[in-house]
């Protein structure tokens, strides 16, 4: 019988890798959810640290910090617990709320900094790190990470492709750009001729036009460029982009068409990856990665009854006999036309997480009749609305007054 594990280990991190490489629906899927903290990001963090241990500048008693949006914090987190080592986490608020409590649950310490996109955050660790018995991976920057990719995960994937198939494509989110160009890198060794495609969400297109907006795809688009993609920009052939909406939809299908329990950017890593093979039908071999697992979005997107799952599009919230309504004196003093961003603040000084995109009001504005204001990101990850009057909605009028409906639950 060969096993996966055929001896016994006594450290957990000798479980990271050998994941499945799946076929679905054309595209090879790389099923790095599987790892230990439930990413690809465990690859990273255990190379990145025995790497600073090797070099002398991680040593027992010290504290690794990082900035994340939540994924390499998890990984960390775990390594760290494993080592012995202290661990804080710096992320933006506003991302799943999972992946803070999965850090804390490896007993690492959460500093929020920012809102949802991870230049803040960055800032911070990067200071934090300079600082006597701290150590800053600084993944977003680090050769170490592409290295890993390359030398790690690229291989172990080529290992896994069918005799004499080498890869075409390689198509993928950019977080870090570290599986992009490391994997990339590993492939053109194989193939000088394979096309290494990034994504971004198509609300935050920072790499094809500096525009940083909020979106659903968390793990990629984190508010900048990385570094590592700068210096390795000229790899990459082309940059696509998928919507968050069909990102999220994408990522449903895959649980229930193939029993895949995976995050947003894995169904836009499968979309993108099925657009290139449409697109370009002479790359037979095209392969994407999904990177971290559908549990740690249970609270944005899996804890309501199919039947009462989230409209797709802001307009058709007013017509669902069910609404969120957070109910506060607050909000009553919000007037018809506040900006986004005055919802925004109100919301986040009471708690609420929300992503309103600042673009929100010209295109989802909700009018207010009487003193009713509502702006409805349709990506919202917690519902949030504030009803006070009768509500339409780019003319859609509701099926009764919004001061009938029930409060039905605040969403924290
Ligand atoms: C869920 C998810 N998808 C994709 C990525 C992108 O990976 P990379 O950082 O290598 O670009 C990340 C990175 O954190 C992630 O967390």
């Amino acid at each position: 019988m060969t096993l996966r594990f055929g001896t016994v280990s006594n450290n957990i991190l000798d479980a990271i890798g050998d994941t499945p490489l799946l076929h679905l629906d054309g595209i090879y899927a790389k099923i790095e959810f599987l790892n230990p903290s439930g990413s690809i990001k465990t690859h990273i963090a255990k190379y990145m640290i025995e790497r600073a241990e090797r070099e002398g500048l991680l040593k027992p008693g010290d504290t690794i910090v990082e900035a994340t949006s939540g994924n390499t914090g998890n990984a960390l987190s775990m390594v760290a617990a494993v080592k012995g080592y202290r661990m804080l986490v710096v992320m933006p608020e506003g991302l799943s709320s999972e992946r803070v409590a999965i850090s804390r649950a490896f007993g690492a310490e959460v500093l929020f900094c920012g809102n949802f996109h991870v230049n803040e955050a960055l800032a911070r660790a990067k200071q934090l790190g300079e600082q006597p018995g701290y150590f800053c991976p600084s993944q977003f920057e680090s050769e170490w990470n592409v290295e890993e990719n390359r030398e790690i995960l690229g291989p172990e994937i080529l290992a896994q492709l069918p005799a004499g198939c080498v890869p075409d494509a390689l198509v993928l989110g950019v977080g870090t750009g570290g599986t992009l160009i490391g994997v990339g890198q590993a492939f053109r060794a194989v193939n000088p001729q394979v096309r290494l495609f990034a994504m971004e969400p198509s609300e935050s297109c920072t790499i094809l036009c500096g525009e940083i907006a909020s979106h659903t795809i968390e793990g990629i688009s984190d508010g900048f460029v990385p570094g590592i993609f700068q210096r390795h920009a000229s790899l990459v052939n082309e940059v696509l982009s998928v919507s968050s909406v069909d990102a999220v939809t994408e990522m449903k299908r895959l649980a229930r068409r193939h029993g895949l329990f995976c995050g947003p950017s894995s169904g836009a890593h499968m979309l993108a990856a099925q657009r290139i093979r449409a697109k370009f039908p002479e790359l037979k071999t095209v392969v994407t990665v999904f990177c971290d697992e559908g549990e740690k979005y249970l609270h944005e997107y899996f804890m309501l009854p199919a039947n009462m799952a989230r409209p797709a599009s802001a307009s058709s919230w007013f017509q669902m006999p069910w609404l969120y309504v957070i109910a506060s004196p607050q909000y009553a003093m919000a007037k018809p036309g506040s900006s986004c961003c005055a919802w925004r603040n109100a919301l986040a000084a009471s708690g609420y997480s929300n992503r309103c995109n600042n673009k929100v009001p010209r295109r989802n504005a909700v009018c207010a009749a009487g003193e009713c204001v509502e702006v409805g990101n349709e990506m919202l990850p917690r519902p949030a609305m504030v009803c006070m009057g009768a509500v339409s909605c780019a003319g859609v009028p509701m099926d009764r007054p919004a001061h009938s409906i029930p409060k039905i639950s605040t969403t924290r």
